[in-house]
């Protein structure tokens, strides 16, 4: 089955998807993304990436090209054209095509929209859900608006290659101080040994994963303390757990950093049921997508 994707009004195949080549989102990244879960054919959180979503835009002046309910129907659209059961939902928004200038084009553009969605096999979570991940460190080298979704990600790029060429799954940004300001596509969060939940505030730093405030709700649902203040990777290396969120993801327990042993190195038991609770806690979009087999 080929891959469907929506170019500003179309579905196409996958080999006709293509966007201008004076796209702005190309020539300067001047375009922000939301990824949301898919699972058993719901899209997962809707309403927070959608406005998560407008905030990107209205932070950088970005024309809305749809309303959020059109928005989710297209959403909704491209998941059930490519049988996406259990896996993701990719969607861009650009601030539009124009002759290269790095100021707003005059007079505005339409914006550009792109839907993708691909399907993760659950399976593959839950493996690495079980073993626990590695993750390293790297330096913070990005500018400081990182609370806008943008696809201006080449430091989170490097960061990611970084991982994967020690064999770890994912790396922390740490900044100039020694704290841990979040992952290369994921926030971060540790388990203190009194047992308390930390998170790094996300009014400066951070990107505010949508994953991190249900995982808040889960955790006070069940009692845990959440702290929201930032940790240095020293109290990290201390900590009885450490674990990732991320829509992609949703919980994973991280058993090294940097190579030294998180607790008694295997995968935490709250990062686990965090893990195993999101979906509780999670909202449903109103519709399922068509049945997948
Ligand atoms: N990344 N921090 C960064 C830098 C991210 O890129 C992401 C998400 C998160 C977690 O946000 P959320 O819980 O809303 O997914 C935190 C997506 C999954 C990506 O770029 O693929």
């Amino acid at each position: 089955m080929s891959r469907i994707a929506y170019v500003n009004g179309r579905y196409l195949p996958h080999r006709q998807a293509a966007i201008h080549v004076e796209d702005r989102g190309l020539q300067f990244a001047d375009s922000v993304y939301e990824v949301c879960e898919v699972k058993d054919g719901r899209l997962v959180d809707e309403d927070r990436h959608m406005a998560r979503l407008a905030r990107s835009l209205s932070e950088l002046r970005i024309a809305s090209p749809r309303k959020p309910a059109a928005l989710g129907t297209i959403l909704r659209e491209v998941i059930r054209r490519n049988r996406v059961a259990n896996g993701i939902v990719y969607l861009q928004v650009t601030r539009g095509v124009a002759p290269r200038g790095h100021a707003f084009p005059t007079p505005a553009v339409p914006p550009g929209l792109v839907v993708t969605a691909r399907s993760i096999d659950p399976a593959e979570g839950a493996a690495r859900a079980r073993a626990g991940i590695a993750v390293v460190t790297t330096p913070d080298n990005r500018w400081d608006r990182v609370d806008i979704k943008t696809v201006g990600l080449l430091p989170n790029v490097l960061a990611k290659q970084k991982a994967h060429e020690s064999g770890a799954f994912e790396a922390w940004f740490v900044d100039e101080n020694g704290f841990v300001t979040e992952g290369s596509s994921t926030n971060a969060w540790i388990l203190t040994s009194d047992g308390i939940l930390v998170t790094r505030p996300a009014e400066h730093g951070i990107l505010r994963g949508i994953t991190r405030g249900v995982v808040i709700e889960a955790a006070e649902a069940e009692g845990i303390a959440v702290e929201e203040r930032p940790f240095s990777l020293s109290e990290a290396l201390a900590a009885k757990e450490a674990f990732i969120t991320a829509s992609s993801t949703i919980v994973l327990p991280i058993v090294t950093v940097d190579g030294h042993r998180i607790g008694d190195g295997k995968a935490g038991p709250i990062a686990t049921r965090l893990r195993e609770l999101y979906h509780r806690h999670a909202q449903y979009g109103p519709c399922r997508a068509t049945a997948v087999a």
